[in-house]
């Protein structure tokens, strides 16, 4: 199972993947990363496991278009299965998402539906959580559509919003428990049980 990951900044849930590939916990290689940001320490720690990186922005490509174009030939030639965006904080390009249909998922810092759509990333997700007072938290996969935080979901795990928290304690509670959940996904779509996309539109070029 190849699996390309992109990433805007820390890319903890990347390294993540990344262990555990080299591990053996799953049967996988993360076969490209990319981010929209050159400074990322996602593209270092990519770099540092001698996986191809890629800094993907407009400003380099001149148009989306062509960024995305790039994106998709990159992806062919790495032979990719499956893309996860983990921290992410632009949209994928339409054709991308036709193409590996049912075959991108996402990691967001709560449970989905609540705490989603635009805006909702990083901290302010947190701090909403503790504004609202809610007890439990958590992390949510879901598959990528067009929309913010919308595909179907695929997998929870919650975490205690304990008395005392704050937004930063939260997020940190959060992403420890998202490094081992991302994992632990992936081998469920590894193993079948969450099921990806026909791989006939690899071949075709989308649906
Ligand atoms: C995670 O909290 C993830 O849920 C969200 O962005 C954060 C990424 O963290 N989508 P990192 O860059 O992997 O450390």
């Amino acid at each position: 199972m190849n699996i390309a990951v992109f990433s805007s900044h820390n890319g903890s849930d990347l390294q993540a993947i990344i262990d555990a590939c080299n591990n053996g916990s799953i049967n996988a290689k993360v076969c490209a990363v990319f981010s929209n940001n050159s400074d990322s320490r996602a593209l270092i720690r990519a770099s540092e496991a001698g996986i191809d990186n890629y800094h993907v922005s407009t400003i380099v490509y001149g148009s989306n278009e062509a960024m995305n174009a790039f994106i998709l030939r990159q992806l062919d030639h790495h032979k990719t299965d499956m893309i996860f965006l983990a921290g992410y904080l632009k949209k994928l390009g339409v054709e991308i998402l036709k193409k590996y249909h049912n075959r991108v998922f996402n990691i967001h810092p709560a449970l989905l539906p609540k705490y989603g759509g635009q805006g909702m990333f990083g901290m302010n997700v947190h701090k909403a959580v503790i504004a609202s007072k809610d007890a439990v938290s958590g992390v949510t996969i879901h598959r990528v559509t067009e929309e913010y935080d919308a595909g179907e979901i695929v997998a929870q795990a919650t975490v205690e919003v304990s008395s005392w928290e704050t937004a930063e304690s939260l997020a940190e509670k959060v992403l420890n428990r998202e490094h081992q959940f991302i994992v632990e996904v992936i081998k469920e779509i590894i193993e079948g049980r969450i099921p990806l996309g026909d791989s006939a539109t690899l071949a075709t070029g989308g649906i």
